[in-house]
């Protein structure tokens, strides 16, 4: 089955076509991370009408380095939410369209679910496994016991990881996103600041809070901003950055202990980073679990993630969406 995704839910304008959920035919994104960069963040109405310039071409682009014409595609399938409104309702149109127009059948994909169906993509992974999916509007451990079948266990109380990454990018005056910005600074620096981490009692839900360690560094920041001190930004870098991962290993570690899981895969913008990465690798060969990630292109916002998950949708039996189709800001999974 090969399904024409569609995704547009922030500021990467985005098509890909997908065959049975694993092997990409082709994966386009055109990103708005320039445009937005000078603002210091995402734009929504910026965002929206980039789409629409931008998503006629991607998707061209997506179907003639798939080889794929309208005869070859089965399916269409669009992330309808979570996102921004404006930027969500640029591709669910347009994926209206070309399935009314194509006579094909319109799925809907929940952005989250995309995100964490890049960990089949080139992969065996199947369920049962546990994921932490960390980005820039989530940062949640699911239990995932079937393709359909996902059980939330914890999230963040307050900001989400790379909302953490991208503030204190900007109190560090890095450019926006500040995740792989953050990575960098941090190899020249030494996590030599103590930050903090809320710590979970045995029993209880694992729960990620990012304000407080945010907090934290606008307070160091600016403390020594006022004081006339040189800001030893790589060594803040390297801190923030350890103590981030810190949390979302010890949070993913508790989940992994109480639910017995032997695999764990991560998902979502934060999934890239390095520290995260390695502090995962060592504790999975030490324990003997198996830890899956994306490739880094899976892992930001894309649509082959999108068409993925549409496919494992389809598989379980769902109905196509209709054409009264709506975008939604918020989604529940
Ligand atoms: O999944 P994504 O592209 O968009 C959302 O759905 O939010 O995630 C974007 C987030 C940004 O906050 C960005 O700073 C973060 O992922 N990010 C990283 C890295 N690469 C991207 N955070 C930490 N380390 C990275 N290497
Ligand atoms: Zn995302």
């Amino acid at each position: 089955m090969k399904i024409l995704a569609i995704e547009s839910s922030c500021d990467e304008t985005a098509a890909a076509v997908v065959e049975d959920g694993r092997r990409v035919l082709s994966n386009v994104v055109a990103s708005q991370i320039e445009i937005h960069r000078r603002f210091g963040g995402v734009v929504p109405e910026i965002a929206s009408r980039n789409h629409t310039l931008a998503i006629d071409n991607v998707v061209a682009q997506a179907l003639e380095e798939s080889g794929c014409g309208k005869a070859e595609i089965d399916a269409v399938a669009v992330t309808y939410g979570a996102g921004l409104l404006g930027a969500l309702l640029v591709g669910v149109n347009y994926a209206k369209a070309l399935a009314y127009a194509w006579k094909k059948p319109l799925y809907a994909v929940s952005h989250v679910r995309g995100h964490l169906a890049a960990n089949y993509i080139d992969s065996d992974l199947e369920p049962p496994y546990l994921c932490l999916l960390a980005s820039g509007g989530h940062t949640a451990l699911l239990q995932v016991r079937d393709y359909e079948d996902v059980v939330p266990l914890g999230k963040s109380g307050d900001d989400a990881a790379g909302e953490a990454f991208d503030k204190v990018a900007r109190v560090l005056g890095l450019p926006y996103p500040g995740g792989p910005e953050i990575q960098k600074l941090a190899k020249e620096g030494k996590a030599v600041y103590k930050m903090p981490i809320p710590v979970f009692k045995s029993g209880e839900t694992a729960r990620f809070s990012y304000s407080g360690l945010k907090t934290f560094v606008i307070n160091l920041v600016h403390g020594m901003e006022q004081r006339g001190e040189t800001i030893p930004r790589a060594d803040i870098a390297a801190s923030f950055q350890e103590c981030a991962v810190e949390q979302l290993f010890l949070g993913t570690r508790h989940a992994a202990e109480s639910t017995g899981a032997r695999t764990v895969a991560i998902a979502g913008g934060v999934s890239a980073n390095e520290r995260l990465r390695a502090r995962l690798d060592e504790w999975g060969e030490s324990t003997g679990r198996r830890i899956c990630y994306p490739k880094l292109r899976y892992c930001t916002d894309n649509a082959a993630m999108i068409g993925a998950a549409a496919y494992f949708l389809i598989r379980s039996g769902a109905e196509s969406a209709g054409f009264g189709l709506d975008a939604k800001a918020t989604v529940a999974l």
